[in-house]
C-alpha cells in the first residue's frame, strides 16, 4: 500500500476517533479497515483492538434514484468494502468481457439465511478479549453493522472445537445403561460459551436468528463402541430403546434450552454420519447410513419430536448433514419413502467433498424433491490436508473460495450457507483431536486483538444484502469470466454478487430490462457486490 494511502486511513481513523469517543460501541456509520500484512504473497487482515476496529454502514446508504447502482468493492490489493454510485447509460460502450442479462420474469428458490456456528471454540476465543472486544465479535457477526447474520448452528454436546469430547449424559468409568437419562445435565460449555454468547447474538442482532441443533455423538453408554469417537454406532434396531432414548435425549436439549429462553428452529438428525465408518478420524461422529436415519425417523424420532411439541409446524429436521457428493443417495432413500419423508423439512449437506462432485447433483436433487430446502450447513478453509497451513492470516484465495462456492450453491437452489466456527486462535483451534483450520474471524494468543480475515468481507458480500426472503433471478450470459449470482429482495432491490478470480480486471455489461445497460469494470481478484432499485 502506498504510504499516502496509509496516511489517508490513519487520518481517517484519527478523525472519526475525535469525533466519537467511545468508538467501538456507539457507532453508527462504518469504520475503515486498518490493515496488517502477515505474509508478503497474501492480502491484509483488519485489526480490532482497544483503539481500532472497522464495521460497515449501520445503514448501506443504496441510492434509490432511478437509474442508480451503488457498489460495494473488495479486493485483493487494497479495498474492503468500497462503497461508490453508478449510473445506467443506454450508450452500448463496451464490445470485450462479459455481457449479462438479468432475467426478472424467471424466478428460483427463496433464501432462508446466513450464519456460523457457536461452537465451544468460538466462546473459548471470544472469552479471551476484553468484554467490549469480545461483545463487538458478536456485533461484527450478528448485527446491522456487521455480517446481519440470521442462522446460528448450536452443537448438541461437543464437537471436536471443544477441549475435551462430552455428552450431556456421561456416566464416567462405570458406563451402563441410562434409559431414564436421569443422568441428564447440561455442560458447563453451555453456560460458559454457547448459551451467553446466542442471547447476545439474539439481542443484538438485525435480523431475527434461526438456531439449529446439530449432534455429534451420542453419549458413549448409547453405542457400540462405547466411545464418542471412533467406529461406533447406535446399539441395536432403530425403533429400539436404544434409538428411542436417544430421540428422548435429543428432545430433552431441545427443552433445556428453552428453559435458559432459547428456541430452536430446525436440528439436523447427526452431524456427518458417515464419519463413523472412517478409522482415520478421531473426532466425536457417529455412523448411520440413510436407511438407518431414514428408520430412525420414522419408527422413532418423528413421532417422539411430533407428540413432544416439536412437529414440523414447530422445529425444521433436517436430513444427512454430510459431504455434497451423497445428496442424492441420502434424498433418495429418506425422502423417497413416505414413512418418513413428512417428518422432514430440508437436507444439510457440506462442502469438504465438493471438487469430487459437480454441484449439478444438488439441482437434480431440487428437482427431485422440490418441497425440500437445501441448506449448506458446514464449511471451513484449511481442512483439507493438503492444506499445510491451517490458519492463513490475510489469504485472498480463501475470500475467493468462500465467494466462488456460495455462488455455486445458489446458483443451484441452495437456500442458505452456515459457516463453521465464527472464532479460532492463531493455530486454528482449540481442538481436542487437533484438527485445527481457518475461521473469518481470528483471535491473537493474549487476546489483545482480532483479526477479520478477507474472508469474512466475502461473506459481507452476501449475508449484507441478500436479506432472508429474498428470490433469486435468472442470469443469461456467454461466457464464465466472471462467477455471479441475482437476488431481489423483499423490498425489491436488486443485488448482484460478483467474483473476479483473474488476475486482470474484466469488464462487466448488464442488461436490465427495467433500466436499460450498465456497464463497470471488475477489477482482478475483487468481490462486488452492485444493489439498484
Ligand atoms: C491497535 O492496532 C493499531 C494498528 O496496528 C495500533 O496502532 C495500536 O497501537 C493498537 N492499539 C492497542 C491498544 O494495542
Ligand atoms: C428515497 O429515499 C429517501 C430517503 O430515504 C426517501 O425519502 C424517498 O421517499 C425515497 N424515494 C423513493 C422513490 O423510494
Ligand atoms: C419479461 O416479461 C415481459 C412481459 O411479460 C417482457 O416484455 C420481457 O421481454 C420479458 N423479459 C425477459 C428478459 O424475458
Ligand atoms: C425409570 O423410571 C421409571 C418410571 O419413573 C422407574 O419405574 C424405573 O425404576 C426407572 N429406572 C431406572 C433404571 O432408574
Ligand atoms: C439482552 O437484553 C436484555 C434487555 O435489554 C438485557 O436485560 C440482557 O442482559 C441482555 N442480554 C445479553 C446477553 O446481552
Ligand atoms: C403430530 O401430532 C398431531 C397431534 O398431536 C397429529 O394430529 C399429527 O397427525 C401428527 N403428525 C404426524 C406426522 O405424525
Amino acid at each position: 500500500m502506498p504510504d499516502i494511502l496509509k496516511l489517508m486511513i490513519m487520518l481517517t481513523i484519527l478523525f472519526s476517533f475525535i469525533i466519537d469517543g467511545n468508538m467501538i460501541m456507539s457507532m453508527t456509520s462504518g469504520k475503515p479497515c486498518v490493515p496488517r500484512w502477515f505474509n508478503r504473497k497474501h492480502s491484509f487482515v483488519c485489526i480490532c483492538n482497544a483503539t481500532v476496529c472497522d464495521s460497515f454502514d449501520d445503514d448501506d446508504r443504496i441510492s434509490n434514484e432511478s437509474k442508480t447502482i451503488t457498489i460495494f468493492s473488495s479486493d485483493m490489493h487494497s479495498d474492503r468494502f468500497l462503497r461508490s454510485e453508478h449510473h445506467f447509460k443506454n450508450v452500448d460502450t463496451l464490445n470485450h468481457g462479459q455481457t449479462i442479462t438479468i432475467n426478472r420474469n424467471k424466478t428460483f428458490q427463496t433464501i432462508i439465511g446466513f450464519g456460523g456456528a457457536f461452537t465451544d471454540a468460538t466462546g473459548i476465543n471470544i472469552g479471551k478479549l476484553n468484554d467490549q472486544l469480545a461483545k463487538n465479535v458478536i456485533y461484527d457477526y450478528f448485527s446491522s453493522r456487521g455480517l446481519r447474520y440470521s442462522m446460528g448452528r448450536v452443537p448438541i454436546g461437543g464437537t471436536d472445537f471443544s477441549t475435551r469430547p462430552y455428552s450431556y449424559d456421561e456416566l464416567g468409568p462405570k458406563i451402563h445403561d441410562d434409559f431414564n437419562l436421569s443422568y441428564f445435565k447440561l455442560a458447563a460449555e453451555d453456560f460458559d460459551y454457547k448459551i451467553p454468547l446466542v442471547k447476545l447474538a439474539q439481542n443484538i442482532s438485525h435480523y431475527p436468528i434461526k438456531l439449529f441443533a446439530s449432534p455429534w455423538s451420542p453419549p458413549a453408554w448409547i453405542k457400540t463402541n462405547g466411545h464418542l469417537n471412533g467406529l461406533g454406532r447406535i446399539k441395536g434396531k432403530p425403533d429400539g430403546i436404544y434409538y428411542e432414548t436417544y430421540a428422548t435425549y435429543m428432545i430433552k436439549f431441545l427443552r433445556e434450552y428453552e428453559k435458559q429462553g432459547i428456541n430452536f428452529w430446525g436440528m439436523t438428525i447427526q452431524n456427518e454420519p458417515v464419519d463413523g465408518t472412517i478409522p482415520a478420524f478421531k473426532f466425536n461422529c457417529n455412523a448411520m447410513s440413510p436407511e438407518e436415519q431414514r428408520d430412525f425417523i420414522f419408527e422413532t424420532l418423528g413421532p417422539q419430536l411430533n407428540a413432544s411439541g416439536f412437529g414440523i409446524d414447530k422445529l425444521k429436521l433436517m436430513i444427512m448433514d454430510d459431504q455434497r457428493p451423497f445428496i442424492e443417495k441420502w434424498a433418495n432413500v429418506i425422502l423417497s419413502d413416505k414413512r418418513a419423508n413428512k417428518y422432514v423439512s430440508g437436507i444439510g449437506f457440506h462442502w469438504y467433498l465438493n471438487p469430487f462432485t459437480s454441484v449439478e447433483v444438488v439441482s437434480k436433487t431440487h428437482h427431485k424433491f422440490p418441497n425440500y430446502f437445501l441448506l449448506s450447513t458446514e464449511a471451513c478453509e484449511g481442512a483439507n490436508p493438503f492444506q499445510l497451513e491451517k490458519v492463513s492470516l490475510g489469504n485472498w484465495d480463501r475470500a475467493q473460495s468462500y465467494a466462488y462456492d456460495i455462488i455455486q450453491d445458489l446458483n443451484h437452489y441452495t437456500s442458505g450457507w452456515i459457516d463453521w466456527n465464527m472464532a479460532l486462535d492463531p493455530e486454528g483451534g482449540p481442538n481436542w483431536v487437533k484438527n485445527f483450520v481457518d475461521s473469518p474471524i481470528i483471535v491473537s494468543e493474549d487476546g489483545s486483538e482480532y483479526y477479520k480475515q478477507p474472508m469474512y468481507y466475502s461473506l459481507a458480500h452476501f449475508t449484507r444484502f441478500i436479506e432472508p426472503g429474498s428470490v433469486r433471478l435468472d442470469i443469461q450470459t456467454q461466457h464464465e469470466y466472471l462467477n455471479m449470482v441475482a437476488f431481489e429482495t423483499p423490498n425489491k432491490a436488486t443485488v448482484l454478487v460478483v467474483l473476479n478470480r483473474n488476475k486482470h480486471e474484466v469488464p462487466l455489461k448488464i442488461h436490465d430490462d427495467k433500466y436499460g445497460i450498465f456497464s463497470h469494470e471488475i477489477k482482478g481478484h475483487s468481490i462486488q457486490t452492485l444493489v439498484w432499485y
